[in-house]
């Protein structure tokens, strides 16, 4: 069982957590400050990474935390944030793909994805083809991908991957999570393939009431907080299961972790299990190609 006081001293080595000023990104900044990492926070308003940042100084004065700024609606600011990151760092031993939208109004990022694809998933793909050189320079890297139980009835729609020809926003947020999650296990096959060192693995938290939810009917905001406490846990405790994949011993390229109580939606963290589409190689492939045409990108694998 992943036991967080066991993790040694992380000194000398370098994170970058996206969305680190809120939820499971701050619990998991917190907990990797504490651990004495370097922790890169990716974030796209300054002023609520500064916020975010201060709040931490204060429980962990020796934090080394760096504000940068990336803005996932733009591959241009994940361009322009990989390119200060190359200049500035040596080599990178864990990126964390953890910054999230959740069911917005349609909506277009600045390069035509629909937002929750662009954001939560093509972005990310960007942003670790970018940092790989950097990856495969440090110490038993890591990138962690973070899914959803949300993709268990999702698909990869190739005909509606931007929702071109319709949008239901839960159906957007299911599949940008399943390509997550498929991104993460493919790129350990590719990581693998290629000899290198770096391992992917993907992680999901359950369910917590983080600002993820803004997007929810007021009624339900409203309402859930009277029934949550039975099916959700706190942003600490569902930051585990990515702690977990990045911190673990034993953690293998390839493994999804995730909370194992009620329905996996709270819990201590331990292995997971993921839907009979996110194995499919064939799938996988061909969402790797079009993303890499769409992000005008080619992996070094
Ligand atoms: N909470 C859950 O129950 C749950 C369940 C399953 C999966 N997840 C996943 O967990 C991850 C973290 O979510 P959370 O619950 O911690 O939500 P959250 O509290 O809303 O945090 C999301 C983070 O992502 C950042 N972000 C959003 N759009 C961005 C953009 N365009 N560029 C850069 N950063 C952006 C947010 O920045 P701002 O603060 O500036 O908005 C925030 O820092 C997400 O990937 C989500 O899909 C969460």
């Amino acid at each position: 069982m992943f036991d967080l006081d066991k993790i040694p001293s992380q000194k000398g080595r370098i994170s970058v957590v996206t969305g680190a000023n809120s939820g499971l990104g701050y619990a998991t900044t917190t907990v990797l400050a504490q651990k004495e990492f370097k922790v890169i926070m990716a974030c796209r308003n300054e002023k609520k990474a500064e916020k975010a940042k201060a709040e931490i100084i204060k429980k962990i004065p020796n934090a080394d935390l760096i504000i940068m700024k990336l803005d996932l609606t733009k591959l241009s600011s994940v361009r322009s944030f990989a390119k200060l990151f190359d200049s500035t760092f040596e080599k990178l031993d864990l990126l964390i793909n953890n910054a999230g939208i959740m069911i917005p109004p349609f909506s277009k990022t600045e390069d035509g994805f629909e937002s929750q694809m662009g954001v939560n998933y093509f972005s990310h793909f960007l942003l670790t083809g970018l940092l790989l050189p950097q990856l495969n320079k440090g110490k038993n890297a890591r990138v962690v991908c973070l899914s959803s139980i949300a993709h268990i009835n999702a698909t990869i729609d190739f005909d509606n991957l931007n929702s071109e020809k319709k949008y239901s926003k839960m159906t957007a947020y299911g599949q940008s999570k399943l390509a997550c999650l498929m991104f993460a296990y493919e790129l350990q096959r590719r990581l693998e393939n290629a000899g290198s060192s770096v391992i992917a693995v993907a992680a999901h938290p359950g369910v917590s009431n983080t600002n993820l939810g803004r997007y929810l009917p007021k009624i339900a905001q409203i309402i859930s907080p009277l029934f949550t406490p039975f099916f959700t846990h706190s942003p600490d405790k569902a930051a585990m299961p990515s702690l977990n994949a990045a911190l673990g011993t034993g953690v293998k390229g390839g493994d999804y972790y995730g909370p194992t109580g009620f329905r996996k939606m709270k819990g201590e963290p331990g292995k997971s299990t993921s839907n009979k589409i996110s194995h499919d190689k064939k799938i996988a492939s061909k969402l790797w190609k079009v993303s890499e045409e769409l992000t005008d990108f080619s992996f070094q694998l």
